[in-house]
């Protein structure tokens, strides 16, 4: 069965007709044309196709295009302003934090959503304070993007990407 579905995509307005079987994952990738999310386990285990949806970080092989009707996306692509980086982007360059094609789009996605969790003071399973801000230590920053996995594991200066890209 086949469902007509609405979805914002870095910006551009996308309609869709989409089997009520497409993960949002292969709606954005495959009929939208959005390359940034990646496929890499399509189990909802490594983070590479991480997008912020409705402004949250969220994994896009596991959601349902269907379920996701009139919703705002963006991109790791769409995370720029024109010409001009994501301060988060611009970090995970100046720290060589960069991963490879695979994991880099899913682990900037992320960054970002972290940092916003912590902006909004939402607490982590290793936030020890619960009821005051949250300090965005180096732990925090691991325990938060430990959902991002590589097959690699060259997760060097990430940590000190995601910090940065706070400032
Ligand atoms: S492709 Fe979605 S979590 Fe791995
Ligand atoms: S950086 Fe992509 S698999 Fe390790």
């Amino acid at each position: 069965m086949d469902g007509d579905i609405e979805l914002r995509v870095d910006g551009r307005r996308r309609r869709l007709r989409v089997d009520t079987r497409t993960t949002l994952l292969d709606a954005l990738r495959d009929g939208v044309g959005a390359t940034a999310p990646k496929k890499g386990c399509d189990h909802g285990q490594c983070g590479a196709c991480t997008v912020l949806l409705d402004g949250r970080r969220a994994i896009t092989c596991l959601a349902l295009a269907v379920a996701h009707d009139g919703a705002e996306i963006t991109t790791a692509e769409g995370l720029a302003d024109g010409g001009r980086l994501h301060p988060v982007q611009e970090a995970f360059l100046e720290r060589d934090a960069l991963q490879c094609g695979f994991c880099t789009p899913g682990q900037v996605c992320s960054a970002v959503g972290v940092l916003d969790e912590v902006a909004a003071g939402h607490p982590s399973a290793v936030t020890e304070d619960l009821a005051g801000p949250v300090e965005l230590t180096d732990e925090e920053v691991r325990e938060r993007m430990s959902g991002n996995l590589c097959r690699c594991g060259a997760y060097v200066n990430i940590v000190a990407a995601v910090r940065d890209g706070a400032r």
